[in-house]
């Protein structure tokens, strides 16, 4: 059995579709992203799997159950950690999780427990008697991961889970995100627009525009399919010479000199970097350095959207300059 299986979920706002037709089967276990722009139908998607809204068609079962037919259950075996805050601030870190714990019917033994236990995990037990007033945004965040966890639920459904925080804290909660599933074997769905998140914790990644999926797989074969790699050449005595030599070699795609530096586009860079290295030296030409760049989940953005998620952001104006600019760098 898988931890989510849909098929066909869509939900329209009148004549908007929000979500469409949306297929994934997500296993047991598995760190799953779904990344795209603001308004691409994440939320909305997890408000589906999470019986919050009801689909306008399609199905999807979680956990086993179906969430039209058998909400309460799967209910009761997901937690879900909200894009905005929905702690009660004026009572305590440990207030708020016993307070969401017997929503869930936990002994008072067992709450007592899993509250240590959870609040060690997001390492807050130092603060578990401090007002959610007094918490920084990270310890409120941090908190909220918590809670989610508090009655043991299979999935956990995390929407945008460091939006709005500092580069240093957003490290911190990947972290105990990953402690997380590994610790508690929870599977985890998180939506996110960043893409340095979804590279670094997502097992597989659904990149979605629109309410479609448009492209489906783990990070590495997203971007590989995007193509090739860049490596970068700064060279002494002997350009000329050495393009000579480069432009015979089948695996070079394509050679582009700019600004005293000769790119070329290979697959797999890294592989080719020590042929490179070998051709220059036979030729007795220097190679001043040597730069490899992978495609990154922003090409791959790009490549099957037209767009880059980061303009997506930034209003209609930006966003046609944007295009105007990915066009450009498609050629
Ligand atoms: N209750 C609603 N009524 C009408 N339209 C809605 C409603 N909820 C969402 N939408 C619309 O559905 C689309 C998808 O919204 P959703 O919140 O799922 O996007 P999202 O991917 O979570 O975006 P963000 O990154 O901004 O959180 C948007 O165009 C949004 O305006
Ligand atoms: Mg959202």
């Amino acid at each position: 059995m898988s931890a989510i299986k849909t098929h066909d979920l869509t939900k329209k706002f009148k004549n908007l579709t929000a979500v469409d037709r949306l297929n994934i089967e997500i296993e047991k276990g598995e760190l799953f992203g779904m990344l795209g722009p603001n308004g691409a139908g994440k939320t909305t998607t997890i408000k589906m799997l999470g019986t919050l809204i009801k689909p306008t068609s399609g199905t999807a079962v979680v956990w086993g159950h179906n969430v039209l037919t058998e909400k309460d259950e799967v209910r009761s075996n997901i937690g879900i950690v909200f894009q905005d805050p929905s702690l009660d601030i004026r009572l305590t870190g440990a207030e708020n999780l016993d307070f969401h714990a017997r929503m869930y019917g936990l002994s008072k033994e067992k709450r007592k427990k899993r509250i240590k236990e959870v609040l060690d995990l997001v390492e807050l037990t130092e603060h578990a008697k401090t007002l959610v007033i007094k918490y920084s945004g990270g310890m409120k965040r941090r908190l909220e991961i918590a809670r989610g966890l508090m009655h043991f639920p299979h999935v956990l459904f995390l929407d945008e889970p460091t939006l709005g925080l500092d580069p240093q804290t957003r490290r911190r909660i990947w972290d105990y995100i990953k402690k997380m599933t590994s610790e508690e074997e929870v599977t985890a769905i998180i939506t996110t627009h960043y893409m340095d998140e979804a590279d670094f914790l997502c097992d597989r990644i659904a990149i979605i525009d629109f309410g479609k999926i448009v492209a489906l797989d783990n990070s590495k074969n997203l971007k590989q399919a995007v193509g090739a790699d860049v490596i970068s050449l700064q060279i002494g005595d002997g350009e000329e010479k050495f393009l000579e030599l480069l432009k015979g070699v089948d695996w070079v795609q394509k050679i582009t000199e700019h600004d005293g530096l000769i790119d070329l586009n290979v697959q797999q860079g890294e592989t080719k970097i020590p042929e490179i290295v070998s051709l220059a030296q036979k030729a007795g030409i220097r190679i001043k350095s040597v730069n490899l760049r992978e495609p990154t989940l922003e090409d791959v953005f790009l490549k099957y959207t037209g767009r880059t998620i980061r303009q997506e952001e930034g209003g209609a104006k930006s966003l046609m300059k944007e295009r105007v600019r990915s066009v450009e760098r498609r050629r």
